[in-house]
């Protein structure tokens, strides 16, 4: 049957439908299906305003089935682009999926050996001092008793700012400050970056780092200073490490003393690594020389002690098989990340 065109109130109710059926369709957000629902069925629509104008029950009937049809349209519209929405937001975001991974980071070998250094120290009943790094030329040497024709004194062996002021050369530096302005009895330990003129190489860098231990207490002999020592070294290393002490010369301690550990990867067979002696050089320690206690104004008849110093670098190389101290200065993620 051939559909009626109907003129109400002079709107041409088949166009007017076309075209608002038309416009729902091309509705491609909800914002413009909102304007096509105004457009068409609001209350100053044409559509409205014919119903209003409406004297008879056909045009009345046609009018309201044209005004369902676009409501049903416009529902329909609206349930499509809310599902296209939702599957665009599923796309861009799905909450169930698990997080993407963050990279975790952790601390730099030297300050994981660091912590380990400061750990055992605590455990001993240390304590762990701070000093600074930018020294007096009487901190680093004359108050440790060096002498002034020493060539760790040169230019060519220590950063000097002026006359007066360097980068300290060693942690020794931390036993004067601490003496300066503490009385005895004295258990320290300082941990930090020490600066040499020295040029790179795979044993020894410019900038590296020191434990300086200090005991100082009626009675100290040497023995306190080795059982300490051994302690150190088998809580670093391993209770297998075995410990060799040879004299030797420091202008602050006398007796002095070297010690090796038995190298890591052979264990004391010789290898490649220790170069086939067996033995690592860890440091260097002594019983205080009594200059040293005079320059603090420490009594040396009441008071004795020891100390001694060793190169952290050395240790992380030595804990973790490192051939070349100057990797833990370059920062390269693919060697940091190993540990
Ligand atoms: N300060 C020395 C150095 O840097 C190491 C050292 C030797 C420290 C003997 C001491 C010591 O406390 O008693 O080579």
């Amino acid at each position: 049957m051939e559909k009626r065109s109907v003129t109400v109130a002079a709107v041409d109710v088949e166009a007017l439908e076309r075209e608002a059926q038309g416009a729902i369709a091309a509705a491609s957000t909800r914002a413009a299906l909102d304007e096509a629902r105004i457009r068409y069925l609001g209350r100053r629509s044409e559509l409205k305003q014919a119903l209003r104008g409406v004297r008879d029950r056909e045009s009345g009937m046609a009018l309201n089935a044209v005004r369902e049809r676009l409501e049903a349209a416009i529902d329909a519209r609206e349930a499509e682009l809310e599902l296209t929405e939702l599957k665009r937001l599923d796309e861009a975001l799905d909450v169930t999926l698990p997080g993407a991974p963050l990279r975790r980071g952790h601390l730099h070998p030297l300050t994981q050996i660091i912590r380990e250094v400061e750990d055992i120290f605590l455990g001993l009943g240390y304590e762990i001092v701070d000093s600074r790094e930018v020294e007096t030329v009487w901190h680093n040497f004359d108050a440790l008793n060096q002498p002034l024709t020493h060539p760790s004194r040169s230019h060519r062996d220590t950063f000097y700012i002026d006359a007066e002021t360097l980068l300290r050369a060693h942690t020794s530096t931390g036993q004067i400050r601490t003496m300066e302005t503490r009385r005895p009895p004295l258990y320290i330990a300082t941990i930090g970056r020490v600066y040499r003129r020295d040029t790179p190489s795979p044993r020894s860098t410019p900038n590296f780092h020191q434990v300086e231990a200090l005991a100082v207490d009626r009675e100290i002999t040497l023995a306190d200073l080795k059982g300490t020592l051994m302690h150190f070294v088998r809580a670093m290393f391993g209770e297998d490490r075995q410990v060799r002490v040879r004299t030797n010369y420091f202008p602050f301690t006398e007796p002095s003393v070297e010690f090796d550990v038995t190298c890591f990867l052979c264990g004391g067979t010789g290898c490649v690594f220790c170069r086939y002696s067996g033995w690592f050089e860890m440091g260097g320690a002594g019983v205080v020389d009594p200059a040293v206690f005079e320059n603090v104004g420490y009594d040396p008849e009441e008071w004795s002690g020891f100390a001694w110093g060793l190169g952290i670098d050395r240790i992380a190389a030595q804990r973790h098989g490192i051939p070349d101290i100057r990797m833990f200065w370059e920062n390269d993620l693919r060697v940091l990340e190993q540990f």
